[in-house]
């Protein structure tokens, strides 16, 4: 009887298990369809065999990749046509400028393989190092991803502290530079940042706003002489993880050595352990210390702490996207 039981409570564990991975399927399917384009291949509705053969495709893959779509709905049939359902045409595709691919990208490619690396990093393996170069354009996209929401408090931000001069640290494709430009008339704007297709896509996305003038600079913020003159803000957005505890120290020495008197520092981070966002940024912090170069986000406190040590005071801390534990961060000197 006891071990009846005991067979009973392991199936359900397996069912339980089993379950829980059955939400992994719609970000495999999706990730599946954007990396392959087979989102656009069936926009207007097309016969599997038709796409199988026009792009050289294994058929009983694609048959399988079909069936899973079209229980999960991200697909829909009519007799032998399949077609792909509007908002992953719109969301997921690589062809939409509204697409949110990259994202998809950097989940299956940077961060699944890494945390399955889990159990031989435990056991001592060498850490990999983040290829900067390879994925900078990818995590570039995905931060900016946030921008909507975190740029109304970058915003608020810079006008009340009465910036003439904003420099961005990390700035990536420049996002935040441009919508300061097109928002708040006059400022001075400039971004540092150190891949160089990133930087030359921040360039292009500029030269598409005739009226813009931000100046970006192609490097490394640690080895950077600086921008000759004092600047009265500086945003370090989505940066913290590639600086080490020590390292952020001497971030924002070197910080407030390129500020104007008055001037003050704005954070997008994510922050670790907060209280609405504790599996987010567990799984963030997860795949950052996985990497000789990257490093876990700071708590709360522990920004506050070292703020403190480096000549700053937290002003202001707002979430931005709570369940992400994403926050804005004000900093003035201290
Ligand atoms: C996660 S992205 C964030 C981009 C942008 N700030 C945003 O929030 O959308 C971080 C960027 O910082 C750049 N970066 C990291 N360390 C840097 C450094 N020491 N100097 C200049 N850029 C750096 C990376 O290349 C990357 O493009």
């Amino acid at each position: 009887m006891l071990e009846t039981i005991k067979e009973w409570r392991r199936l359900l564990q397996a069912r339980k298990w089993m379950k829980q991975n059955a939400s992994f399927l719609p970000a495999w399917h999706a990730y599946v369809g954007y990396e392959s384009d087979l989102f656009d291949a069936f926009a207007e509705g097309e016969e599997a065999a038709t796409v199988a053969a026009n792009r050289g495709l294994d058929p009983q893959l694609l048959q399988n990749w079909i069936d899973t779509g079209l229980v999960l709905g991200h697909l829909s049939r009519q007799e032998e046509r399949i077609q792909t359902a509007p908002t992953m045409l719109q969301y997921v595709s690589k062809s939409s400028p509204q697409s949110v691919g990259a994202l998809l990208h950097e989940m299956m490619e940077l961060h699944i393989p890494t945390l399955l690396r889990f159990p031989e990093l435990l056991k001592g393996e060498q850490k990999p190092s983040f290829e900067n170069e390879k994925f900078g354009s990818t995590v570039a996209a995905t931060s900016s991803l946030l921008e909507k929401l975190a740029f109304p408090k970058v915003s608020h931000w810079v006008k009340n502290s009465h910036a003439q001069s904003v420099l961005d640290i990390g700035c990536g494709h420049g996002g935040y530079l441009l919508k300061l430009a097109t928002k708040i008339e006059g400022l001075k704007l400039i971004g540092i940042e150190q891949n160089e297709d990133v930087v030359l896509q921040a360039r292009k996305d500029t030269s598409s706003s005739p009226d813009v003038s931000i100046e970006f600079v192609h490097g490394d913020f640690r080895q950077w002489e600086g921008p000759g003159e004092p600047v009265d803000l500086i945003m370090m957005n989505n940066i913290l993880h590639y600086f080490s505890p020590d390292q952020r120290g001497v971030l924002l020495d070197r910080a407030r050595q390129l500020l104007s008197k008055n001037g003050s520092v704005s954070m997008i981070t994510p922050l670790y352990m907060t209280s609405s966002g504790k599996a987010f940024s567990a799984a963030f912090n997860n795949f950052m210390s996985s990497h000789e170069n990257l490093y876990g986000f700071p708590t709360e406190a522990e920004l506050e702490t070292i703020a403190g040590e480096h000549g700053f005071r937290v002003k202001e801390k707002h979430p931005v996207i709570r369940e992400g534990s994403w926050y804005f961060v004000g900093l003035e000197q201290a």
